[in-house]
């Protein structure tokens, strides 16, 4: 049915508590367009490092497959990460690392759309190009534009509350899910 709600799960790439992406994902439901429901992936925290032999001799550990069958099941993913030393954070590199191990990869042919909160000017930018890359290597498919990069991000949210304050960004967010509901229904009326 071309008009279903579609279901994104968010996938936060930062485990503080104060974390500015995570309040970043926290509020992308309040953003979405009504065809767009939003719920956070299960948690990638406790996911071993990623080791051949513990796939090879106990399988997959539970984490990983609660991770993928979420994601698998959901019509679309956004990532919403910070960028650590110019590039994607380990534990969440490290979750993509596990599912891309899986037969039937849960990235594969998934629209997938990225958000980045950062202190300085660039925002994330060169975060995001490397997960396009790594995400590029298990088949997901990436939304383009607009990007989301959320620079200076202690001015846009609010000290106490966390909540998102900078217009700006709020009207940009809302473009950006209105633009990748519309990338997925385009994708999926190809199937
Ligand atoms: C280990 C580490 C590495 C970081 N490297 C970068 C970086 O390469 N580029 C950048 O813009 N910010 C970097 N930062 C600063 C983060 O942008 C900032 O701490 C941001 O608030 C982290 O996201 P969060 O609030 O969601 O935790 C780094 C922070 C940490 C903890």
């Amino acid at each position: 049915m071309a008009d279903r709600t579609l279901n994104v799960v968010s996938i936060c790439g930062s485990l503080r508590q104060g974390s500015y992406n995570a309040a970043l994902a926290r509020t992308l439901p309040q953003l979405a367009p009504e065809g767009l429901s939003l719920k956070p992936a299960p948690a990638w925290d406790q996911m071993p490092i990623y080791n051949f032999d513990i796939q090879n001799t106990t399988g997959f550990p539970a984490t990983v497959t609660a991770w993928a069958d979420a994601i698998r099941s959901a019509d679309g993913v956004i990532i919403v990460s910070p960028e650590y030393n110019w590039s994607i954070p380990g534990g969440l590199k490290n979750a993509i690392d596990w599912v891309s191990r899986m037969k039937d990869v849960p990235f594969k042919d998934k629209p997938v759309a990225i958000q980045s909160c950062a202190g300085g000017v660039l925002g994330g930018a060169r975060m995001q190009y490397h997960l396009r890359q790594s995400l590029t290597s298990v088949d997901a498919l990436l939304f383009g534009r607009p990007e989301i990069l959320v620079t200076f991000a202690a001015k846009k949210f609010d000290e106490k509350t966390l909540a998102l304050t900078d217009q700006p960004t709020i009207d940009i967010v809302k473009q950006q899910l209105a633009g990748f509901e519309t990338f997925i229904r385009r994708l999926n009326g190809r199937k």
